[in-house]
């Protein structure tokens, strides 16, 4: 395996049993992310992200094919030693809120990882946590106020916060903005972008909206229907796609070459 892959996704299949019967949600997906890249997925909803988010992060396990982290095969690592796996990779999901725990506050949202995996003590892991949420933009200062009372950027932020608690090397970030009002969206992507550049993270930014990740990717893998139809550098994308979904995708949410985008 080349150095530089820090995540591959190989031959990775996923088919849910279902009472309507079998639904394939992912189909044979093989792609690298690179070290220190910021891979984008996208495709219309249903297309098979999240499953692949998924698998990636060994939350469930793929029907068919492999993960490699780092070169190790997930499926052969012992129960025990998978929580030291876990470590490296972490995830933000889309909506804030559920993904933090309301009757923890902020600190101890963000503290939690540290609890679990038995790093410090609780005044450390405290010092630790608000250093974090510094880091992220929330003022230390709120840091023993509870979930409900941040705005969802903030939510965002804290969940960001304590997804990097135990500094992982990959962060999967499912959908990380699109439950957030449009003109904090752009505050979250900015931190993301410069986190990951401070912090060396490798990251895989999901997004059903092209131009979102155009901002952030490095390059963009495009799934419709559980497959990656196309794999391409950003700017290389954007200016030739050559798959027909992915020029179709382009056209929904940016004007193509004198035409309007249709509304
Ligand atoms: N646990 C499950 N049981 C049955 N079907 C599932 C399950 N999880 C996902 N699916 C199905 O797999 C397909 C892919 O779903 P997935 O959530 O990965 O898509 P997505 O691209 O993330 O969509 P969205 O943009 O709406 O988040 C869909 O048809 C979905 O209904
Ligand atoms: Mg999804």
């Amino acid at each position: 395996m080349p150095e530089g892959v820090l995540v591959r996704a190989e031959n990775l299949g996923k088919t849910f049993s279902t009472p309507a019967g079998d639904v394939v949600a992912v189909d044979d997906v093989t792609f690298d992310v690179l070290r220190g890249e910021t891979l984008g997925l996208v495709g219309e909803s249903g297309s098979g992200k999240s499953t692949v988010a998924r698998l990636l992060m060994w939350l469930q396990e793929p029907t068919s094919g492999r993960v490699l982290f780092d070169g190790t095969d997930l499926a052969g690592v012992p129960g025990r030693e998978l929580r030291t796996v876990r470590r490296r990779m972490q995830m933000v999901f889309q909506n804030p809120y559920g993904s933090l725990l309301p009757h923890y506050t902020a600190a101890g949202n963000v503290a939690e990882p540290l609890r679990l995996h038995s790093i410090g003590d609780k005044d450390s892991r405290r010092e630790r946590a608000k250093q974090l949420l510094d880091l992220v933009g929330v003022n230390p200062r709120f840091a023993d106020l509870y979930p409900r009372q941040f705005s969802g950027g903030q939510q965002q932020r804290i969940a960001i916060a304590r997804a990097l608690a135990l500094e992982p090397e990959l962060l999967v970030c499912d959908e990380p903005t699109s439950a957030l009002d449009v003109s904090i969206q752009a505050q979250i992507l900015n931190l993301l972008d410069d986190l990951r550049e401070r912090l060396g993270l490798t990251c895989l930014f999901i997004s059903h909206n092209l131009a979102v990740v155009e901002r952030l990717a490095n390059r963009v893998a495009v799934m419709r229907e559980g497959r990656v139809v196309e794999l391409a550098p950003t700017e290389e994308l954007f200016r030739a796609p050559q798959d027909p979904y992915t020029r179709a995708l382009l056209g929904a949410v940016l004007p193509v070459r004198g035409q309007r985008a249709a509304s």
